[in-house]
């Protein structure tokens, strides 16, 4: 499949050099994990569950350490919390922290094999959302009590579809993620699902259709997640952008989000849970 331009992130790119160099276990070992699945299986159940699938251990332990190495780096320096009375309060980490300091969540986000299972699921051609989005991948924390996501879909800012891929990557947690099916499907009852993100699951789904939130984390507790977004057209209109680039620095990653160190023409999407 080939990529868009402003995905590749060349020459120049120090989070890209890590990627390449330090953790080059992680995208064989996801293209490994994606050989194992039935893909006429999986197809079918994504479908069925009106674009919804739950990979309960899709990564094994030692790559989901390699990632959590990213995230012991991460969340220290890195992590952005926000409240939002009666829709959210976590803590966030963005595209931008990740594409210099997480190399190995970076490689699984870049990783071909993925964005061909996507789209092989979503039956379009998915592509990586551009270098600018700090929502192209990101790292959740839901580690405070009382952190949470109200219900919502991922509508895409983009000129088309977006999907969403979460990873669970820590669920000391009695939190989950709430996921309402069929809600937009003529003549099926809505599904309602409580999921524990264990750490290597994963779940994919268009963000359009599934009605998606988080329940509270209770004391003591630490739920972690990796998203990853993907889009069947990467361009986005100026007021779109212009209200994506608010949300992303009131609602998850600071003001900071707004003038990355590598600073260009920005195009967004919006949050996930
Ligand atoms: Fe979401």
């Amino acid at each position: 499949m080939s990529e868009q331009p402003g995905n590749g992130g060349g020459p120049g790119r120090p989070g890209v050099v890590e990627a390449s160099v330090a953790s080059a276990a992680v995208g064989p070992a996801v293209a490994l994990a994606l050989q194992r699945l039935d893909l006429a299986q999986v197809e079918r159940e994504y479908w069925e569950q009106d674009e919804f699938l739950f990979l309960p251990r899709l990564l094994d332990p030692p790559t989901v350490a390699r990632l959590l190495e990213d995230v012991a780096r991460l969340e220290p320096a890195h992590l952005n919390r926000n409240y939002i009375p009666r829709h959210k309060k976590g803590g966030s980490v963005s595209h931008f922290a990740i594409a210099e300091h997480g190399s190995a969540l970076l490689e699984l986000y870049r990783s071909p094999a993925l964005r061909q299972l996507l789209s092989r699921l979503a039956r379009a051609e998915l592509h990586l959302c551009p270098d600018d989005d700090p929502h192209a991948c990101a790292l959740y924390f839901y580690t405070q009590p009382g952190d949470h996501m109200g219900y919502h879909y991922d509508t895409s800012y983009y000129k088309g579809a977006r999907y969403t891929m979460l990873l669970g990557l820590l669920q000391d947690s009695s939190s989950r993620l709430l996921c309402r099916l069929h809600t937009r499907q003529p003549g099926r009852a809505p599904r309602d699902l409580a999921v524990a993100t264990e750490p290597g699951g994963a779940v994919i789904f268009n963000g359009d259709k599934v009605y998606h939130a988080v329940s509270p984390s209770g004391a003591g507790e630490r739920r972690v997640v990796f998203t990853m977004e993907f889009v069947t057209n990467q361009e986005m209109g100026r007021a779109k952008r212009a209200l994506s680039n608010l949300k992303d620095a009131f609602a998850y990653f600071g003001m900071r989000a707004l003038w990355p160190s590598h600073a260009r023409p920005r195009r967004r999407s919006q949050p996930t849970a």
